[in-house]
């Protein structure tokens, strides 16, 4: 069976050719991104797979539609790219890849609060050359502090445990209060209250018309000054402007992003040598308190390596007529 890999990168493909090993469909990668026009090469192809950097909207669903498509198979968690209701009309069944590794991004969230307070990046270039002194590299311990996570799924969950190790006060905001959560010491607060108690806030819920700018002005006004705001979660679960507005008057005083609400035209490629246009984007990268990486909270060889068979696992089921484990039910 044809299986056509869109936004194929190399650091995946030796891991869907191992994972492929024993189910030997016949795979065709395109680095290139979906959209309407690219969906034409899917032609012929049962089966597409697709990246987060991968736009499924209407038209380009109808595209591979036409082209005998019945299945994508999301290589990630989230599926906030992917127009459901119109796969579900034109009878495309689609899954994901549910907790893949909710260590690797939950300890990238950690990496980031750690390199935003004790400010790491600044000591490496320092100490390469010969600058020990220690001006403007202060930070605070975590220890003690309240840390509010949004969301506690998989990746919230495995969070709490980490920083209640670092000897944080959790507290948490979860439409479901998960009881692992409870139980392991976790205290439930309404989302005003998590704005108003938390020190370090790191959100992990998902991107649904519900939590579109759940970080807005209104809700900074809430926050307590100096907030550390952390987001591996989807770049619209924040308002970037507003974000902004609240760094200018040091309401955050630290702010890491593993995602951008307009990170699909920037993320997974190199643009050094393109005049990057997001004049959003170019401002929050002038602040010395703001920590971008490029949407790899997934990135360890654990998560990858799942992703790959996962996806596999879920084409096979396709190819066999099963019950799809993993499929997104509208
Ligand atoms: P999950 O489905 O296990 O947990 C999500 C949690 O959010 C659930 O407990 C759910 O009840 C809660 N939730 C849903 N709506 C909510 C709302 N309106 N307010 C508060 N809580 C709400 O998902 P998981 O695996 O923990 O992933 C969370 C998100 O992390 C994903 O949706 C995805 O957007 C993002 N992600 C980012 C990655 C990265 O590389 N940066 C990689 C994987 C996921």
């Amino acid at each position: 069976m044809k299986v056509t890999i869109f936004s194929a990168h190399n650091f995946e493909k030796p891991f869907l050719e191992q994972a492929n090993k024993s189910t030997g469909f016949e795979m065709k990668y395109f680095e290139a991104h979906l959209n309407p026009e690219v969906a034409k090469l899917a032609a012929g192809s049962p089966v597409v797979s697709a990246f987060v950097s991968d736009q499924l909207d209407r038209q380009t669903l109808k595209v591979l539609s036409d082209g005998g498509t019945k299945m994508i198979a999301l290589r990630s968690a989230g599926f906030n790219h992917v127009d459901l209701q119109a796969a579900q009309e034109f009878g495309i069944k689609v899954t994901r890849v549910p907790n893949y590794s909710p260590h690797a991004i939950a300890e990238h969230a950690i990496a980031l609060m750690l390199t935003l307070n004790r400010k790491t990046h600044k000591a490496y270039n320092r100490a390469r050359e010969g600058n020990f002194s220690l001006e403007g590299l202060m930070g605070f311990d975590l220890a003690g502090k309240t840390a509010g996570i949004v969301g506690t799924g998989s990746i919230g969950k495995v969070l709490c445990q980490i920083l209640l190790g670092f000897g944080c006060k959790v507290v948490a905001y979860d439409k479901t209060p998960n009881q692992d959560c409870v139980k392991m010491g976790v205290e439930y607060v309404g989302f005003n209250k998590l704005l108003e108690t938390s020190d370090i806030i790191s959100l992990h819920c998902p991107l649904t018309p519900e939590t579109k700018y759940l970080i807005d002005e209104k809700a900074l006004k809430k926050a307590k000054k100096g907030l550390m705001l952390i987001n591996t979660g989807r770049g619209g679960l924040i308002d970037t402007k507003a974000a902004i507005s609240a760094l200018k008057s040091g309401k955050i005083a630290h702010l890491g992003l593993d995602v951008y609400e307009e990170e699909e035209n920037l993320f997974f490629e190199d643009q050094s040598e393109h005049i990057i246009e997001d004049e959003v984007f170019l401002r929050l990268m002038t602040f010395p308190n703001v920590l971008i990486t490029g949407h790899q909270g997934f990135f360890t060889s654990n998560a990858v390596e799942c992703i790959a068979k996962t996806t596999i696992e879920n084409i096979k089921a396709f190819a066999l007529k099963q019950e799809l484990e993993n499929q997104i039910i509208v």
